[in-house]
Protein backbone atom coordinates (compact mmCIF):
# COMPACT_ATOMS: atom_id res chain seq x y z
CA UNK A 1 0.00 0.00 0.00
CA UNK A 2 2.45 2.21 0.81
CA UNK A 3 6.04 1.68 -1.28
CA UNK A 4 6.49 5.13 -1.55
CA UNK A 5 10.50 6.41 -2.60
CA UNK A 6 12.52 6.75 0.84
CA UNK A 7 15.03 9.67 1.29
CA UNK A 8 16.08 9.51 4.96
CA UNK A 9 18.10 5.77 5.49
CA UNK A 10 21.05 7.73 6.44
CA UNK A 11 19.31 9.70 9.08
CA UNK A 12 18.24 6.36 10.80
CA UNK A 13 21.63 6.01 12.97
CA UNK A 14 21.07 9.68 14.16
CA UNK A 15 17.12 8.93 15.04
CA UNK A 16 17.82 5.86 16.65
CA UNK A 17 20.64 7.37 18.64
CA UNK A 18 18.10 10.57 20.15
CA UNK A 19 16.08 7.29 21.02
CA UNK A 20 18.39 5.58 22.88
CA UNK A 21 19.29 8.53 25.11
CA UNK A 22 15.97 9.25 25.47
CA UNK A 23 14.92 5.85 26.53
CA UNK A 24 18.06 5.90 29.32
CA UNK A 25 15.56 7.06 32.34
CA UNK A 26 13.00 4.81 33.44
CA UNK A 27 10.56 6.38 36.45
CA UNK A 28 6.86 5.60 36.93
CA UNK A 29 4.47 8.24 36.48
CA UNK A 30 3.45 10.78 38.83
CA UNK A 31 0.59 10.14 40.89
CA UNK A 32 -1.62 12.74 39.36
CA UNK A 33 -0.54 12.26 36.04
CA UNK A 34 -3.75 11.47 33.28
CA UNK A 35 -5.12 8.29 32.16
CA UNK A 36 -5.81 8.46 28.98
CA UNK A 37 -4.17 10.31 25.73
CA UNK A 38 -6.87 12.68 25.25
CA UNK A 39 -6.68 13.84 28.48
CA UNK A 40 -3.06 14.05 29.06
CA UNK A 41 -2.69 15.82 25.48
CA UNK A 42 -5.77 18.31 26.86
CA UNK A 43 -3.63 19.04 30.33
CA UNK A 44 -0.62 20.18 28.14
CA UNK A 45 -2.94 22.16 25.51
CA UNK A 46 -3.41 19.68 22.85
CA UNK A 47 -5.42 17.15 21.50
CA UNK A 48 -5.03 13.52 21.07
CA UNK A 49 -6.85 12.16 18.17
CA UNK A 50 -7.34 9.39 15.93
CA UNK A 51 -8.62 8.41 12.27
CA UNK A 52 -12.08 7.28 12.58
CA UNK A 53 -13.56 4.76 10.05
CA UNK A 54 -18.02 5.32 10.52
CA UNK A 55 -18.56 1.70 9.51
CA UNK A 56 -16.84 0.87 12.99
CA UNK A 57 -18.57 2.79 15.39
CA UNK A 58 -21.00 0.16 16.15
CA UNK A 59 -18.31 -2.38 16.93
CA UNK A 60 -18.08 -1.93 21.16
CA UNK A 61 -14.41 -2.46 21.39
CA UNK A 62 -13.43 0.33 19.09
CA UNK A 63 -15.97 2.88 20.41
CA UNK A 64 -15.24 1.89 23.51
CA UNK A 65 -11.45 3.21 23.29
CA UNK A 66 -12.60 5.87 20.90
CA UNK A 67 -14.65 7.45 23.19
CA UNK A 68 -12.70 6.64 26.67
CA UNK A 69 -9.23 7.80 24.74
CA UNK A 70 -9.51 10.55 21.84
CA UNK A 71 -9.96 14.25 21.97
CA UNK A 72 -10.13 14.99 18.23
CA UNK A 73 -11.14 12.06 14.97
CA UNK A 74 -10.28 12.50 11.63
CA UNK A 75 -13.02 10.88 9.02
CA UNK A 76 -10.29 8.25 7.47
CA UNK A 77 -11.93 8.42 4.37
CA UNK A 78 -15.44 9.77 4.69
CA UNK A 79 -14.74 13.30 3.91
CA UNK A 80 -12.73 12.38 0.48
CA UNK A 81 -14.07 13.73 -2.42
CA UNK A 82 -14.94 10.27 -3.75
CA UNK A 83 -17.15 9.75 -0.46
CA UNK A 84 -18.81 13.37 -0.17
CA UNK A 85 -19.54 13.87 -4.07
CA UNK A 86 -19.69 10.79 -5.74
CA UNK A 87 -21.81 12.27 -8.54
CA UNK A 88 -21.03 15.66 -9.63
CA UNK A 89 -23.12 18.59 -7.92
CA UNK A 90 -24.63 15.94 -5.85
CA UNK A 91 -23.50 15.66 -1.96
CA UNK A 92 -23.65 12.64 0.24
CA UNK A 93 -22.24 13.26 4.03
CA UNK A 94 -24.25 10.34 5.59
CA UNK A 95 -20.97 8.45 6.91
CA UNK A 96 -19.30 11.73 7.80
CA UNK A 97 -22.03 12.79 9.89
CA UNK A 98 -21.73 10.21 11.71
CA UNK A 99 -18.29 10.80 12.42
CA UNK A 100 -19.02 14.48 13.29
CA UNK A 101 -21.45 13.60 15.59
CA UNK A 102 -19.73 10.72 17.43
CA UNK A 103 -17.12 13.70 17.96
CA UNK A 104 -20.17 15.61 19.25
CA UNK A 105 -21.34 13.50 21.90
CA UNK A 106 -17.25 12.68 23.29
CA UNK A 107 -16.30 16.45 23.01
CA UNK A 108 -13.71 15.68 20.72
CA UNK A 109 -12.40 18.00 17.86
CA UNK A 110 -12.89 16.96 13.73
CA UNK A 111 -9.97 17.29 11.56
CA UNK A 112 -11.48 17.64 8.25
CA UNK A 113 -9.63 15.84 5.33
CA UNK A 114 -9.76 16.53 2.40
CA UNK A 115 -11.06 19.13 0.48
CA UNK A 116 -8.77 18.46 -2.40
CA UNK A 117 -6.33 15.56 -3.46
CA UNK A 118 -5.21 13.85 -6.46
CA UNK A 119 -6.05 10.49 -4.80
CA UNK A 120 -9.72 9.40 -3.92
CA UNK A 121 -11.18 11.47 -6.65
CA UNK A 122 -14.67 10.46 -8.16
CA UNK A 123 -14.67 9.52 -11.90
CA UNK A 124 -16.56 12.11 -12.85
CA UNK A 125 -13.58 14.23 -11.64
CA UNK A 126 -10.64 11.74 -12.33
CA UNK A 127 -12.24 12.75 -16.49
CA UNK A 128 -12.08 15.97 -16.62
CA UNK A 129 -9.06 18.99 -16.95
CA UNK A 130 -8.49 22.50 -17.27
CA UNK A 131 -11.00 25.14 -15.99
CA UNK A 132 -13.80 22.44 -15.77
CA UNK A 133 -12.00 21.20 -13.29
CA UNK A 134 -10.43 24.02 -11.80
CA UNK A 135 -14.13 25.09 -10.91
CA UNK A 136 -15.69 21.84 -10.07
CA UNK A 137 -12.23 21.65 -7.52
CA UNK A 138 -13.80 24.99 -6.28
CA UNK A 139 -17.44 24.03 -6.13
CA UNK A 140 -16.66 20.96 -4.02
CA UNK A 141 -14.34 23.21 -1.39
CA UNK A 142 -16.79 25.63 -0.87
CA UNK A 143 -19.83 22.79 -0.67
CA UNK A 144 -18.00 20.70 2.02
CA UNK A 145 -16.42 23.18 3.69
CA UNK A 146 -19.98 24.85 4.13
CA UNK A 147 -21.76 22.16 5.00
CA UNK A 148 -19.35 21.61 7.72
CA UNK A 149 -18.62 25.26 8.87
CA UNK A 150 -18.18 25.85 12.73
CA UNK A 151 -17.58 21.99 13.46
CA UNK A 152 -14.37 21.72 12.08
CA UNK A 153 -10.94 22.35 13.59
CA UNK A 154 -8.63 21.84 11.16
CA UNK A 155 -8.84 20.95 7.29
CA UNK A 156 -6.54 19.41 5.22
CA UNK A 157 -7.32 21.65 2.47
CA UNK A 158 -4.61 20.42 -0.07
CA UNK A 159 -3.18 16.87 0.58
CA UNK A 160 0.28 15.46 -0.79
CA UNK A 161 0.52 17.84 -3.85
CA UNK A 162 4.39 17.82 -3.69
CA UNK A 163 6.31 15.48 -5.21
CA UNK A 164 8.65 12.54 -3.72
CA UNK A 165 12.55 12.95 -4.53
CA UNK A 166 14.95 15.66 -4.66
CA UNK A 167 13.27 17.60 -7.22
CA UNK A 168 11.45 20.02 -5.32
CA UNK A 169 8.87 20.27 -7.72
CA UNK A 170 4.71 20.06 -7.59
CA UNK A 171 3.12 16.77 -7.81
CA UNK A 172 2.44 15.83 -11.61
CA UNK A 173 -1.51 15.59 -11.25
CA UNK A 174 -4.97 16.30 -13.29
CA UNK A 175 -5.16 19.39 -10.13
CA UNK A 176 -1.94 20.43 -10.90
CA UNK A 177 -2.25 20.56 -14.58
CA UNK A 178 -5.45 23.21 -14.10
CA UNK A 179 -2.44 25.99 -12.90
CA UNK A 180 0.06 26.35 -10.75
CA UNK A 181 -2.19 28.31 -8.21
CA UNK A 182 -4.79 25.96 -7.59
CA UNK A 183 -3.40 25.19 -4.05
CA UNK A 184 -4.25 29.29 -3.33
CA UNK A 185 -7.43 28.83 -4.84
CA UNK A 186 -8.07 26.08 -2.50
CA UNK A 187 -7.50 27.89 0.67
CA UNK A 188 -9.25 30.78 -0.43
CA UNK A 189 -12.44 29.03 -1.59
CA UNK A 190 -12.27 27.15 2.05
CA UNK A 191 -11.17 30.46 4.17
CA UNK A 192 -14.56 31.97 2.56
CA UNK A 193 -16.68 28.83 3.25
CA UNK A 194 -15.47 28.36 7.10
CA UNK A 195 -13.40 31.45 8.59
CA UNK A 196 -13.51 29.69 11.51
CA UNK A 197 -11.83 26.67 10.48
CA UNK A 198 -7.67 26.16 10.75
CA UNK A 199 -6.56 25.40 7.04
CA UNK A 200 -3.90 23.47 6.92
CA UNK A 201 -1.68 22.11 3.94
CA UNK A 202 -0.74 17.71 4.60
CA UNK A 203 1.81 15.98 3.13
CA UNK A 204 3.85 12.39 3.90
CA UNK A 205 7.70 12.38 3.56
CA UNK A 206 8.03 15.74 4.58
CA UNK A 207 8.69 14.86 8.50
CA UNK A 208 12.46 15.78 8.56
CA UNK A 209 14.15 18.38 6.37
CA UNK A 210 14.49 17.48 2.88
CA UNK A 211 14.19 18.42 -0.90
CA UNK A 212 10.47 17.85 -0.47
CA UNK A 213 10.05 19.29 2.75
CA UNK A 214 12.36 22.25 1.55
CA UNK A 215 9.84 23.13 -1.11
CA UNK A 216 6.60 23.04 1.09
CA UNK A 217 8.28 25.35 3.46
CA UNK A 218 8.94 27.59 0.34
CA UNK A 219 5.48 27.67 -0.49
CA UNK A 220 4.15 28.27 3.22
CA UNK A 221 6.75 30.83 3.03
CA UNK A 222 5.31 32.11 0.34
CA UNK A 223 1.71 32.25 1.53
CA UNK A 224 2.18 34.11 4.22
CA UNK A 225 3.98 37.03 2.61
CA UNK A 226 1.25 37.13 -0.05
CA UNK A 227 -1.28 37.01 2.46
CA UNK A 228 -2.61 33.73 1.50
CA UNK A 229 -4.91 31.77 4.17
CA UNK A 230 -3.17 28.96 5.31
CA UNK A 231 -2.82 28.18 9.74
CA UNK A 232 -0.88 25.30 10.07
CA UNK A 233 0.51 22.38 7.84
CA UNK A 234 0.30 18.46 8.68
CA UNK A 235 3.08 16.09 8.79
CA UNK A 236 1.83 12.72 8.04
CA UNK A 237 4.48 10.80 9.54
CA UNK A 238 3.80 7.00 8.42
CA UNK A 239 7.44 5.50 9.82
CA UNK A 240 8.61 2.49 9.22
CA UNK A 241 12.11 0.74 8.74
CA UNK A 242 12.53 2.30 5.25
CA UNK A 243 11.55 5.58 6.45
CA UNK A 244 12.16 5.82 10.13
CA UNK A 245 11.29 8.61 12.57
CA UNK A 246 13.72 11.50 11.21
CA UNK A 247 16.57 13.30 14.13
CA UNK A 248 15.29 16.19 13.00
CA UNK A 249 11.73 15.39 13.04
CA UNK A 250 11.64 18.31 16.21
CA UNK A 251 13.92 20.87 14.70
CA UNK A 252 11.87 20.84 11.30
CA UNK A 253 8.31 21.03 12.76
CA UNK A 254 9.94 23.86 14.58
CA UNK A 255 11.01 25.73 11.89
CA UNK A 256 7.78 25.46 9.72
CA UNK A 257 6.05 26.93 13.24
CA UNK A 258 8.64 29.70 13.30
CA UNK A 259 6.96 30.75 9.92
CA UNK A 260 3.74 30.93 11.96
CA UNK A 261 1.45 28.46 11.23
CA UNK A 262 0.60 25.50 13.51
CA UNK A 263 2.17 22.29 13.15
CA UNK A 264 0.09 19.36 13.20
CA UNK A 265 1.31 15.62 13.33
CA UNK A 266 -1.88 14.44 11.45
CA UNK A 267 -1.89 10.32 10.66
CA UNK A 268 1.56 9.22 12.75
CA UNK A 269 2.11 5.58 12.70
CA UNK A 270 5.12 3.90 13.07
CA UNK A 271 5.88 -0.24 11.98
CA UNK A 272 6.97 -2.06 14.58
CA UNK A 273 6.75 -3.75 18.01
CA UNK A 274 8.12 -3.78 21.25
CA UNK A 275 10.40 -1.19 22.77
CA UNK A 276 11.70 -0.18 19.59
CA UNK A 277 8.37 0.95 18.60
CA UNK A 278 7.62 2.39 21.67
CA UNK A 279 10.91 4.62 22.12
CA UNK A 280 10.06 5.87 18.61
CA UNK A 281 6.57 6.46 19.64
CA UNK A 282 7.76 8.31 22.27
CA UNK A 283 10.36 10.54 20.35
CA UNK A 284 7.38 11.24 18.14
CA UNK A 285 5.16 12.80 21.10
CA UNK A 286 7.87 14.26 22.79
CA UNK A 287 9.20 16.14 19.82
CA UNK A 288 5.71 17.60 19.23
CA UNK A 289 5.33 18.40 22.62
CA UNK A 290 9.04 20.73 22.65
CA UNK A 291 7.08 22.73 19.70
CA UNK A 292 4.76 24.97 21.30
CA UNK A 293 3.03 25.26 18.34
CA UNK A 294 2.61 21.80 17.92
CA UNK A 295 -1.38 21.68 18.78
CA UNK A 296 -2.11 18.18 18.17
CA UNK A 297 -1.42 14.63 17.20
CA UNK A 298 -3.74 12.31 15.15
CA UNK A 299 -2.79 7.96 14.85
CA UNK A 300 -3.91 6.64 11.57
CA UNK A 301 -6.53 4.53 13.35
CA UNK A 302 -7.35 2.51 16.49
CA UNK A 303 -5.94 -1.27 17.08
CA UNK A 304 -3.47 -2.44 14.67
CA UNK A 305 -5.97 -4.36 12.69
CA UNK A 306 -7.79 -1.37 11.85
CA UNK A 307 -4.64 0.22 10.34
CA UNK A 308 -4.68 0.77 6.19
CA UNK A 309 -0.97 -1.07 7.06
CA UNK A 310 -2.03 -3.77 9.26
CA UNK A 311 0.47 -5.98 8.60
CA UNK A 312 2.97 -3.39 10.11
CA UNK A 313 1.30 -3.56 13.52
CA UNK A 314 1.87 0.12 13.49
CA UNK A 315 -0.59 1.40 16.34
CA UNK A 316 -1.25 1.98 19.43
CA UNK A 317 -3.90 -1.42 20.62
CA UNK A 318 -3.57 -4.78 19.39
CA UNK A 319 -6.09 -6.53 17.50
CA UNK A 320 -8.00 -7.50 20.73
CA UNK A 321 -8.08 -3.39 21.48
CA UNK A 322 -5.24 -3.98 24.75
CA UNK A 323 -2.57 -1.23 25.34
CA UNK A 324 0.40 -2.03 23.87
CA UNK A 325 3.65 -0.64 25.27
CA UNK A 326 3.65 2.30 22.18
CA UNK A 327 0.77 3.64 24.15
CA UNK A 328 2.49 3.65 27.23
CA UNK A 329 5.35 5.12 25.86
CA UNK A 330 3.29 8.03 23.74
CA UNK A 331 1.34 8.43 27.64
CA UNK A 332 4.41 8.48 29.24
CA UNK A 333 5.60 11.01 27.32
CA UNK A 334 2.08 13.10 27.60
CA UNK A 335 2.56 13.21 30.76
CA UNK A 336 5.73 14.77 31.16
CA UNK A 337 8.40 12.55 29.82
CA UNK A 338 9.20 9.40 31.86
CA UNK A 339 9.96 7.25 29.36
CA UNK A 340 9.98 3.93 28.44
CA UNK A 341 12.40 1.10 29.94
CA UNK A 342 15.92 1.34 27.95
CA UNK A 343 15.85 -1.54 25.06
CA UNK A 344 17.59 -4.84 25.81
CA UNK A 345 18.44 -5.32 22.13
CA UNK A 346 21.64 -4.43 20.86
CA UNK A 347 21.85 -0.68 20.63
CA UNK A 348 22.08 0.50 17.14
CA UNK A 349 25.39 2.03 15.37
CA UNK A 350 25.46 5.89 16.98
CA UNK A 351 27.11 8.02 14.93
CA UNK A 352 26.42 10.92 16.96
CA UNK A 353 29.31 12.47 19.02
CA UNK A 354 30.16 10.32 22.13
CA UNK A 355 28.37 11.86 25.28
CA UNK A 356 31.22 12.36 28.07
CA UNK A 357 31.87 9.80 31.00
CA UNK A 358 29.15 9.42 33.35
CA UNK A 359 31.54 7.28 34.84
CA UNK A 360 33.22 9.85 37.90
CA UNK A 361 33.68 7.89 41.08
CA UNK A 362 31.29 9.59 43.91
CA UNK A 363 32.62 12.55 45.82
CA UNK A 364 34.85 12.04 48.60
CA UNK A 365 32.77 14.52 50.78
CA UNK A 366 29.22 14.95 51.66
CA UNK A 367 26.83 16.14 49.26
CA UNK A 368 26.22 15.44 45.22
CA UNK A 369 27.84 15.38 42.14
CA UNK A 370 26.10 15.79 38.17
CA UNK A 371 27.33 14.63 35.05
CA UNK A 372 25.84 14.70 31.98
CA UNK A 373 25.02 12.70 28.56
CA UNK A 374 24.72 14.98 26.12
CA UNK A 375 22.78 14.32 22.65
CA UNK A 376 23.39 16.45 20.14
CA UNK A 377 22.08 16.90 16.81
CA UNK A 378 21.87 20.13 14.47
CA UNK A 379 19.90 22.37 15.87
CA UNK A 380 19.02 20.35 19.26
CA UNK A 381 19.60 17.87 21.27
CA UNK A 382 18.53 15.56 25.13
CA UNK A 383 20.76 15.83 27.83
CA UNK A 384 20.59 13.05 30.41
CA UNK A 385 21.71 14.20 33.50
CA UNK A 386 23.25 11.62 36.12
CA UNK A 387 23.31 12.67 40.16
CA UNK A 388 25.26 10.88 42.61
CA UNK A 389 24.94 11.16 46.10
CA UNK A 390 28.38 11.35 48.15
CA UNK A 391 29.73 9.73 51.54
CA UNK A 392 26.14 10.60 53.02
CA UNK A 393 22.66 9.97 51.81
CA UNK A 394 20.87 12.93 50.72
CA UNK A 395 17.40 13.56 50.96
CA UNK A 396 17.02 16.14 48.17
CA UNK A 397 19.19 17.74 44.99
CA UNK A 398 19.46 20.77 42.63
CA UNK A 399 21.25 20.46 39.58
CA UNK A 400 22.72 23.45 37.68
CA UNK A 401 23.51 23.83 34.08
CA UNK A 402 24.24 26.96 31.94
CA UNK A 403 22.74 26.52 28.37
CA UNK A 404 24.87 29.08 25.97
CA UNK A 405 23.08 31.97 24.50
CA UNK A 406 20.07 31.25 21.93
CA UNK A 407 19.76 28.07 23.54
CA UNK A 408 16.62 26.81 25.66
CA UNK A 409 15.30 23.68 27.60
CA UNK A 410 11.98 22.29 26.19
CA UNK A 411 10.89 19.67 28.20
CA UNK A 412 12.12 17.87 30.62
CA UNK A 413 11.50 14.61 32.96
CA UNK A 414 12.09 13.16 36.15
CA UNK A 415 12.73 16.53 37.51
CA UNK A 416 11.26 20.11 38.37
CA UNK A 417 12.91 23.08 35.91
CA UNK A 418 13.16 26.47 36.84
CA UNK A 419 14.65 28.75 34.11
CA UNK A 420 14.42 27.63 30.03
CA UNK A 421 17.74 29.66 29.06
CA UNK A 422 21.06 31.18 30.49
CA UNK A 423 21.12 29.15 34.06
CA UNK A 424 18.75 26.91 34.60
CA UNK A 425 18.59 24.43 37.44
CA UNK A 426 16.68 21.16 38.08
CA UNK A 427 15.00 19.76 41.76
CA UNK A 428 14.24 16.39 42.74
CA UNK A 429 10.18 15.53 42.15
CA UNK A 430 9.31 13.63 44.98
CA UNK A 431 10.11 10.13 44.22
CA UNK A 432 13.64 10.90 43.18
CA UNK A 433 14.59 13.52 45.88
CA UNK A 434 16.33 10.54 48.23
CA UNK A 435 19.52 9.14 46.97
CA UNK A 436 21.66 6.66 49.26
CA UNK A 437 25.59 7.19 49.32
CA UNK A 438 27.31 6.73 46.81
CA UNK A 439 23.69 5.92 44.65
CA UNK A 440 22.73 7.98 41.75
CA UNK A 441 19.53 9.01 39.89
CA UNK A 442 19.00 10.58 36.36
CA UNK A 443 16.77 13.25 34.81
CA UNK A 444 16.63 14.16 31.94
CA UNK A 445 15.51 17.61 29.80
CA UNK A 446 15.66 18.18 26.01
CA UNK A 447 16.40 21.52 23.92
CA UNK A 448 16.81 23.25 20.80
CA UNK A 449 20.51 25.02 20.53
CA UNK A 450 23.67 23.50 22.01
CA UNK A 451 23.52 21.34 24.94
CA UNK A 452 25.15 21.83 28.22
CA UNK A 453 27.66 19.23 28.85
CA UNK A 454 28.85 19.98 32.83
CA UNK A 455 26.46 20.38 35.92
CA UNK A 456 26.83 21.50 39.40
CA UNK A 457 24.71 19.39 41.97
CA UNK A 458 23.67 20.96 45.07
CA UNK A 459 21.90 18.40 47.95
CA UNK A 460 19.70 19.35 50.84
C1 LIG B 1 -5.82 5.85 3.53
C2 LIG B 1 -6.88 5.13 4.32
O1 LIG B 1 -6.36 4.85 5.59
C3 LIG B 1 -7.30 3.85 3.63
O2 LIG B 1 -8.42 3.30 4.29
C4 LIG B 1 -7.67 4.14 2.18
O3 LIG B 1 -7.92 2.93 1.52
C5 LIG B 1 -6.56 4.89 1.49
O4 LIG B 1 -6.26 6.06 2.20
N1 LIG B 1 -2.32 9.54 3.32
C6 LIG B 1 -3.55 10.12 3.53
C7 LIG B 1 -4.69 9.29 3.97
O5 LIG B 1 -3.67 11.36 3.48
O6 LIG B 1 -5.91 9.77 3.49
C8 LIG B 1 -4.51 7.84 3.55
O7 LIG B 1 -5.57 7.09 4.12
C9 LIG B 1 -3.16 7.34 3.99
C10 LIG B 1 -2.04 8.14 3.35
Amino acid sequence: MDPRPRHRRVLFAAAAAVVAAAGAVALAPTAEAATTLGASAAEQGRYFGTAVAAYKLSDSTYSGILNREFNSVTPENEMKWDATEPTQGSFSYGSADQIVARAKSIGAKVRGHALAWHQQQPGWAQNMSGTALRNAMLNHVTQVATHYKGQIDSWDVVNEAFADGSSGARRDSNLQRTGNDWIEAAFRAARAADPAAKLCYNDYNTDGQNAKSNAVFAMVQDFKARGVPIDCVGFQSHFNAQSPLPSDYQANLQRFANLGVDVQITELDIEGSGTAQANAYGSAVRACLAVTRCNGITVWGIRDSDSWRASGTPLLFDNSGNKKAAYTAALDALNGGSTPPPSTATPPPNTSTPPPSTTTPPPAGDGCTATVALNQWTGGFVATVKVTAGAARINGWTAGLALSSGSSVTNSWNAQASGSSGAVSFTNVAYNGGVNAGASTEFGFQGTGTGPSTATCASR
